[in-house]
């Protein structure tokens, strides 16, 4: 038929020479289609969202980078509603309904890409971190096998192990008056979760950060993966490629210095189970290690080391920040301080060592609590799911399978409908005669997140936060060195602030 036309295929020289002559227009053309076709020619033209971020991610790495995400994506929800598309194949959801969609037990919206520069690896490839396994056996087993050590009634009977670092940090607090009391309190909660969970702590009060752990944890889990995280497929190039990490991070690579350690302190423990008698607390290691003794098919040494690696990783700066919010917020608003200090003080007369059950039956104390997890949620990104191949409706819109989606807390925690004034510290909204209004608050709190990889360590941070903030207001009166300063903070993964300076005075018992 060609030759009917007498048309014959162009030769490479003369498509060449086309394209010489004519680049400007053709890379028109193409920019033009790629942002057309990223645009429109896909289901999610339908959700409501900036231009520029139907076709690229950059405006969300940006934000990201910066230590923003959060208020660039409450900024957009408020323009554009409870759900909006904040890249070409990306969904951020605003209605905390939704949280049972996208975060349930069946577990059908995997982690989505995001959680790749998480990922650690060892010899025998991916660590099975609970945080990021796709894999719903696998994931359930890692949970069934730490159940019990991670149980609140596990947790209760290591008091005296938290009480014993709570001790340590007021003789040293004793001696400064004035100072940043953020600092201390990372030290604090970092010997907290050695102490728990080996049964000894790494003295990071008294000597510091001993082995460079918090700079590794900051930069890398924090800032890194966050960042990295919105264009996983570079993580190849980065951290994730061994020479790479070997040159930047040294011999151990990611994250591998507190695998390392995890691996030493639960083999000191081991060595110490078999050597002599264990007497005292039952900690977090020991229990799986016995539970290991009595059943060696549900929990092996991998998976062991793993659950100890995870507790080093994700247990001191989530529960710090918790608790620098609540320091800071409660110097701040004297109203806030006297109700808390009478409560503690007069009406249920806590003394040093404060106990759990003691502490955590105050409902103004619970309030501070919770509002602290609402007003300033420890992680910042909001946590990525894939919708799975079937798609999903979601606020009445279809997601195609595939479509990274999620929710971040930032943005359920200022819904203004459910939190009016959300960005004012009120812990009153939970002590609210509406009990319907305070159940629906409570469904919407998503520190922790929800459904099958709901934080692991929920209770082990909660204990330690109503304890030890009951324990400060017990022993000192709290003052911000300066009444007007404001913590400042960065949004990425994690969300550390910092600017909580203050002033501690010894009260007379
Ligand atoms: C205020 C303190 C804490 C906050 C706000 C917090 C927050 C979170 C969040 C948001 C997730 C889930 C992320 C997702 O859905 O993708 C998570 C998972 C996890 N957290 Fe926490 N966390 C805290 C304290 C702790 C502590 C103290 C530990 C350990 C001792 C811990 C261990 C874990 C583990 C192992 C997971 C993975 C669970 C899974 O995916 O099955 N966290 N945490």
């Amino acid at each position: 038929m060609l030759a009917d036309f007498n048309i014959t295929a162009p030769s490479l020289a003369e498509v060449m020479d086309f394209v010489s002559q004519h680049w400007p227009a053709l890379t028109a053309v193409a920019i033009f289609a790629y942002i057309f076709s990223r645009r429109y020619l896909t289901p999610l033209r339908k959700i409501p969202g900036p231009f520029f971020a139907s076709w690229t991610r950059l405006p969300r790495i940006f934000a990201v980078t910066i230590g923003k995400p959060h208020e660039w994506e409450l900024k957009l929800h408020r323009k554009y509603g409870r759900i909006v598309r904040t890249g070409p194949d990306l969904v951020s959801v605003g209605d905390p309904a939704a949280i049972n969609i996208i975060y349930n037990a069946n577990d059908k919206f995997k982690k989505s890409p995001f959680y790749g520069p998480f990922m650690v690896y060892d010899e025998e490839g991916m660590l099975p971190d609970p945080l990021v396994i796709s894999d719903k056996a696998l994931h359930t087993r890692m949970k069934k096998n730490a159940y019990t050590a991670y149980s609140m009634g596990a947790m209760l009977q290591l008091e005296p192990l938290v009480d014993a670092v709570t001790d340590r940090l007021f003789v040293l607090l004793d001696k400064r008056p004035m100072c940043d009391l953020g600092k201390w309190l990372r030290y604090y909660a970092t010997d907290v979760i050695f102490a728990v969970t080996f049964g000894e702590d790494l003295n990071f009060m008294e000597k510091g950060d001993p082995i460079g752990m918090m700079p590794m944890l900051e930069y890398v889990v924090g800032d890194y993966v966050a960042i990295v995280g919105q264009i996983p497929w570079l993580h190849n190039f980065l951290l994730g490629n061994s020479l790479v990490a070997k040159l930047v991070l040294g011999d151990n690579g990611l994250d591998g210095a507190a695998l390392d350690l995890a691996r030493k302190q639960v083999g000191k423990f081991r060595a110490k189970m078999t050597s002599e008698d264990i007497t005292g607390p039952v900690t977090f290691v020991q229990r799986l290690l016995e539970q290991q003794r009595k059943d060696p098919a549900s929990i092996n040494d991998r998976e062991l080391n793993t659950h100890a690696f995870g507790n080093i990783t994700a247990g001191a700066d989530t529960t710090t920040i918790a608790m620098r919010t609540i320091m800071f917020n409660v110097a701040k608003n004297q109203a806030i301080y006297r109700a808390l200090t009478h409560e503690i003080r007069e009406t249920a007369k806590l003394a040093h060592p404060v106990s759990y059950a003691a502490a955590s039956a105050l409902p103004y104390l619970d309030a501070v609590i919770k509002e602290a997890l609402r007003i300033h949620p420890p992680n910042g990104i909001m946590y990525c799911r894939t919708v799975p191949a079937e798609g999903a409706t979601i606020c009445g819109k279809f997601l195609p399978g595939g479509t990274e989606v999620g929710i971040s807390p930032w943005v359920v925690h200022y819904d203004e409908e459910l939190f009016p004034e959300p960005e004012k510290f009120r812990p009153e909204r939970w002590l609210d005669e509406d009990a319907d209004l305070v159940a629906a608050r409570k469904r919407s709190i998503f520190a922790f997140s929800a459904g099958s990889h709901t934080c692991l360590g929920k209770n082990i941070s909660l204990m330690e936060i109503t304890k030890l903030i009951a324990s400060l207001l017990v022993r000192y009166d709290v003052e911000l060195e300066d009444p007007k300063a404001e913590l400042s903070f960065k949004c990425r993964w994690f969300t550390p602030q910092t600017g909580l300076r203050v002033k501690l005075r010894k009260r007379v018992l």
